[in-house]
């Protein structure tokens, strides 16, 4: 059985991908500081799976808490590193906040992963890398851009830092995984996305919304060059994004890379705008969303949507699940976590 250290595992994307390792056989090491998740997604992913993933609660900037971490779980054979903070409005306000915890925490991270010799390292980054797109679909080859925000500055940097590590040290081997617009949620209804606060993005926004948590949903923007003038995203579910985690470390363990360094996007190869969101939300959910037009999100980009031929081929993982699985499931999701918040305040 192959230990796999996953930081940020009682996160969104980060539980998902523990329950995908743990149904592959993968023995389940989480690291997290619970700043924007709880210690009872541990009680969950083990209700789920039936097997307790062992849980560290340490903080990624404390390079001495991990090292002492590490010097136990040096049998390891690859980290996959969620653990970041994600607010990007946030961050345009705390830029600091945002570069000591993303940055310090990769730096305390493959410092320990060369002292204690674990040498696979799979990184969540995001297409925000990609700015405004020169073409469509993006791929691999699109060039980068000046971030938009300190938050996607984290993600480029971690990008390039983890470039000139692998160039420096020829045991160390990393994967970055450009992830589109993660929604949707484990079918169970048992673990999913929990905003704190005022949700920024568009599903947890709807679904709260339909709820009763929120009154409107704001549409931002009909006048983008699209067939319905709202703005596309390529939205993949997290089911999938987690799948696509269990294969990289495949690829990564069976020594089936290409370079030291590889990087692919995950997305479903198809773009949907905010109007199909909804509509698609409202025929799985049989509920009428309260939906406004109004104007531009600044920073917004028009469309993104990836190329996935890359991964399909590299990772043999395909997204096989449509946007009525996915608002589906978030709607699911929502209406179960609110139970939960009742009987034993989940958050
Ligand atoms: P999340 O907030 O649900 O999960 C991140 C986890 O990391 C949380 O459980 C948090 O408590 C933990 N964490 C944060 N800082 C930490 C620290 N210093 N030490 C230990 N733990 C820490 O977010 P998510 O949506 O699951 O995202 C996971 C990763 O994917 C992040 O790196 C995020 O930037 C990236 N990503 C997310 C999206 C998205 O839309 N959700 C898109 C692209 C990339
Ligand atoms: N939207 C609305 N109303 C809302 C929320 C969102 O109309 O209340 C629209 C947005 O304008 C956008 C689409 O829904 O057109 C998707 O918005 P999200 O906020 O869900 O997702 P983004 O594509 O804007 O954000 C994603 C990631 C971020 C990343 C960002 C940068 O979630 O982590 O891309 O490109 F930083």
């Amino acid at each position: 059985m192959h230990k796999i250290i996953v930081t940020g595992g009682t996160g969104y994307i980060g539980s998902h991908t523990v329950v995908a390792l743990q149904e592959k056989n993968y023995e389940v090491v989480i690291v997290d500081n619970l700043v924007n998740s709880s210690e009872k997604t541990v009680d969950r992913i083990e209700e789920i799976t039936g097997i307790r993933p062992a849980f560290f609660p340490i903080d990624m900037t404390h390079q001495e808490g991990l090292r002492k971490f590490f010097r136990l779980h040096a049998d390891a054979k690859a980290v996959i590193h969620f653990a970041a903070l994600k607010a990007v409005g946030e961050s345009v306000q705390q830029p600091l906040l945002y570069y000591r915890n993303n940055m310090l925490g990769m730096i305390n991270l493959m410092d320990a992963m060369l002292e204690f010799g674990v040498q696979n390292l799979v990184f969540s980054s995001s297409a925000t890398v990609y700015g405004t797109p020169d073409s469509l679909p993006l791929t691999e080859k699109n060039s980068t851009k000046p971030a938009l925000s300190p938050y996607g500055n984290t993600k480029k940097i971690g990008e390039d830092m983890i470039e000139d590590v692998v160039k420096a040290n020829p045991d160390f081997r990393a994967i970055s995984l450009r992830y589109f617009n993660p929604i949707g949620a484990h079918k169970s209804g048992k673990i999913g996305e929990l905003p704190s606060g005022i949700p920024n993005n568009l599903m947890p926004f709807i679904t709260q919304t339909a709820i009763g948590l929120r009154k409107e949903l704001l549409v931002f923007g009909d006048d983008y060059d699209t067939p319905d003038g709202t703005a596309v995203r390529d939205y993949i579910h997290v089911v999938d994004l987690a799948e696509a985690h269990v294969k990289t470390v495949g690829r990564m363990i069976n020594q089936q890379q290409k370079a030291d360094y590889e990087i692919f996007n995950l997305g479903t190869g198809k773009g949907s705008t905010v109007l199909e969101v909804i509509k698609s939300f409202e025929k799985t959910s049989g509920k009428k969303l309260n939906y406004r037009i109004v104007g531009r999100r600044d920073g917004d980009v028009e469309q993104m949507y990836a190329a996935t031929d890359l991964a399909n081929q590299e990772l043999n993982w395909k997204a096989k699940y449509s946007l009525d699985d996915m608002t589906a499931s978030s709607w699911n999701w929502e209406q179960k976590v609110r139970g939960l918040e009742e009987q034993d305040s989940f958050n």
